[in-house]
């Protein structure tokens, strides 16, 4: 009888077997996202107007005879809330930099607007004339500020996580009530306006909640925070020779992984520098690797944490991140190129990036393939001017005449 039951189970293992497998091959093989023709174009046809931004944005930020008035209309700023919708919901970002000034002007200009707040981590390392090229941008906005400490940012390291809670710190010091905060690095675009950036934080679904895609520490990740780790400041993080086992994450709490990107609720900040559980957490994660990806998506799945997500997994349109491991099955291939597993977007990469329409997408880099951030740059600023309810400036509209005043 026992023998009998037990052939029936192999039996039905085997037939669950096949079964997946034929679902798994029906999946892989179905194509990923509607085909979009490459003479499907988002902005070429209309190459001729775009945003403009000077030759040298460094030496044109630095130029004395500048009035910021006339910088930030130069650049292209929006310098007026769009709508009722997104005044009734400030925003606050926090962006950690350390190079490409472009980039950073073209993205905080893509993502500015007067009704938010920003706080702007740049990079102890970074070059002197990059610092001050920032601190002279940010000086011509009453809410945008360098944060009141930088670190020497470390791949993997500690100082990462450090230069978000700074920023956090000075985000709550703040007198604009904003509602949830977003993080964002140098390689960051938008893809969702502000508009929609509001709607869906403040959709069923996110409403009150904080956004930390990720799920239980998976075995192949544990090597993370079961040994003591060093941080050699501004180089990499190392694990201690010969090995340290950590002791065991305090309050019993269960260690989560995830990605370091998060959209979060002001009482879950406050939460984060206030309550005795964070603060013995974050002791406790110094010595582990790439804490940024265990933090905020541990801290969210405790009871106690306000807007927090215990039952979360990936959910969260929080980036679109062409992985080089989830070639032909997430994305179909970088159309850019790989820069540690991930891909630096290509021209041919922005069908895909639309189509997601994730919060923003990740990376982009000026130099390699400048047609994409271009591009995509134009896409965006038409359709935030589409969604407006209020009258358009002229400046803020992709022109095609050079009248650079730099
Ligand atoms: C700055 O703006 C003012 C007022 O809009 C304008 O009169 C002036 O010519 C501008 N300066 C430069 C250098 O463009
Ligand atoms: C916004 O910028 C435009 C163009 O520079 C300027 O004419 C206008 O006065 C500014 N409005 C506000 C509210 O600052
Ligand atoms: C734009 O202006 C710059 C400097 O003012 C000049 O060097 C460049 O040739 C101009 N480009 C076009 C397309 O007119």
């Amino acid at each position: 009888m026992r023998l009998l039951e037990c052939r029936k189970c192999s039996f039905l293992l085997c037939l669950g077997v096949v079964v997946c497998s034929i679902i798994y091959w029906l999946i892989s093989t179905k194509p990923v996202g509607k085909p979009l023709q490459k003479g499907e174009p988002f902005c070429q046809n209309k190459q001729d107007t775009r945003l403009t931004l000077p030759k040298d944005v460094g030496s044109c930020i630095h130029s004395s005879s500048l009035s910021c008035s006339n910088l930030t209309t130069e650049l292209q700023f929006i310098n007026i809330t769009l709508s009722h919708e997104e005044g009734n919901y400030p925003l606050a970002f926090i962006v950690t930099i350390h190079k490409e000034l472009e980039v950073f002007v073209r993205m905080l200009r893509a993502i500015y607007m007067p009704q938010n707040v920003y706080c702007i981590h740049v990079d102890a390392k970074a070059p002197k004339e990059y610092q001050e090229a920032v601190q002279k941008l940010v000086s011509c906005f009453d809410n945008v500020f360098l944060t009141s400490r930088s670190e020497k940012v470390t791949y993997a390291g500690f100082s990462r996580l450090q230069a978000d809670l700074n920023c956090m710190k000075d985000l709550l010091a703040s007198p604009i009530p904003w509602r949830k905060v977003i993080n964002l690095c140098g390689q960051d675009f938008p893809v969702m306006t502000n508009l929609e950036l509001v709607r869906y934080m403040q959709s069923k679904e996110w409403r009150d909640k904080n956004m930390t895609p990720g799920v239980k520490q998976p075995a192949t990740m544990r090597h993370r925070t079961l040994f003591q780790h060093q941080e050699i400041v501004g180089s990499h993080v190392a694990p201690r020779v010969p090995r340290h086992v950590k002791t065991p994450p305090p309050h019993n709490l269960q260690v989560y992984f995830g990605t370091a990107y998060y959209a979060l609720t002001r009482d879950f900040v406050d939460f984060v520098l206030k309550s005795q559980i964070a603060k013995d957490f974050l002791e406790w994660s110094r010595d582990t690797f790439s804490p940024d990806e265990h933090y905020w998506v541990t801290l969210n799945h405790i009871k106690e944490a306000p807007g927090s997500h215990i039952n979360g997994g990936w959910e969260g349109a929080i980036r679109a991140i062409k992985w080089r491991d989830q070639e032909g099955t997430a994305h179909d291939g970088c159309k850019g190129h790989y820069l540690r597993d991930i891909c630096v977007y290509g021209i041919d990469d922005l069908p895909w990036i639309i189509e997601k329409n994730s919060m923003f997408a990740n990376k982009f880099e000026s130099n390699t393939f400048p047609e994409a951030l271009d591009c995509l740059e134009q896409w965006h600023r038409t359709k935030v001017l589409n969604q407006a309810t209020v009258s358009i400036d002229q400046s803020w509209l992709p022109r095609s005449k050079n009248n650079s005043v730099c």
